[in-house]
């Protein structure tokens, strides 16, 4: 049996503009895909374009408008996987529930959840019936935090989600990426003392490399018999 591999085959990478994406991107890349990154802001498109190279091409779309995911899937056409990164750290929904503004806490699903389900609904007509949808969550959903129930729940929809579109589009494959603390552009104010303290007791005490995570993704792009998981990368954080 050959090794499997992605070469010749087509990954759109929605979130691929930065962070934890953008090294999926890399990684697919590397593997001989050809990428097609999605995001909202065209210069983050464009400054990641630039950087992944030959092989790469992208276009600006917003996960919170339905019509603009299907105008980008209907200008990407047939590929063979779907990796899903695309998150936008809104703050609203962390802090004592007697204080929580229910409608901004909602808006925080708007694009991990309700954005990866547009994504699925229009990439759908263009996916290749061999192919994956990998989505992502976080390590909040197995261990809860003060003030954050909802960051577990909304983790537990997008991996119930994987879950159930699993049965529901097989053979199509669908999983979930469970990243701990993976050092992407969103920690970039949290000071390096903060950040040694908080990843110190982790069986690997540091914070990951999103190249690291992005092998989850890939390893569930090419894992022909792997649906409905969830992949954890998080230093052993789960375990202490
Ligand atoms: N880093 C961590 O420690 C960590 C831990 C656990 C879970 N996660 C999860 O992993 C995912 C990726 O995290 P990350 O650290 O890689 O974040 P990131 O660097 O901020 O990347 C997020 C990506 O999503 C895109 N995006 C945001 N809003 C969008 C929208 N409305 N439409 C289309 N694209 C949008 C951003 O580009 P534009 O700004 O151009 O739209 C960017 O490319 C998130 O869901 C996050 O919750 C991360």
């Amino acid at each position: 049996m050959p090794v499997p591999s992605l070469r010749g085959q087509r990954v759109v990478v929605l979130g691929g503009s930065s962070g934890i994406g953008y090294a999926v991107a890399e990684a697919a890349l590397a593997d001989g895909a050809q990428v097609i990154i999605g995001s909202s802001k065209s210069t983050n498109v464009e400054a990641a374009l630039a950087k992944l190279g030959p092989g790469a091409s992208g276009a600006v779309t917003n996960m919170r408008d339905e019509a603009a995911v299907q105008a980008f899937f209907d200008h990407v056409g047939p590929f063979d996987h779907l990796a899903y990164t695309a998150g936008d750290w809104d703050r609203a929904r962390a802090g004592p529930i007697a204080e929580l503004d229910l409608a901004a806490a909602a808006l925080g699903m708007e694009v991990r959840f309700w954005g990866a389900l547009r994504a699925i609904k229009h990439a759908l007509p263009h996916l290749s019936h061999k192919g994956s949808i990998t989505l992502t969550d976080g390590v909040r959903t197995h261990k809860p935090g003060k003030g954050m129930p909802l960051s577990s729940a909304f983790g537990g929809a997008i991996e119930h989600l994987a879950k159930g579109l699993a049965v529901d589009l097989a053979p199509v494959r669908v999983n979930s990426v469970c990243p701990g603390i993976v050092l992407t552009e969103v920690w970039n104010n949290v000071s390096e003392e903060r950040l040694t303290k908080m990843t110190a007791g982790l069986p690997l005490p540091q914070a990951g490399d999103p190249a690291d995570v992005a092998q989850a993704y890939i390893y569930l792009m090419k894992g022909g018999y792997t649906t409905g998981q969830v992949l954890i990368v998080d230093g052993g954080l789960m375990l202490v």
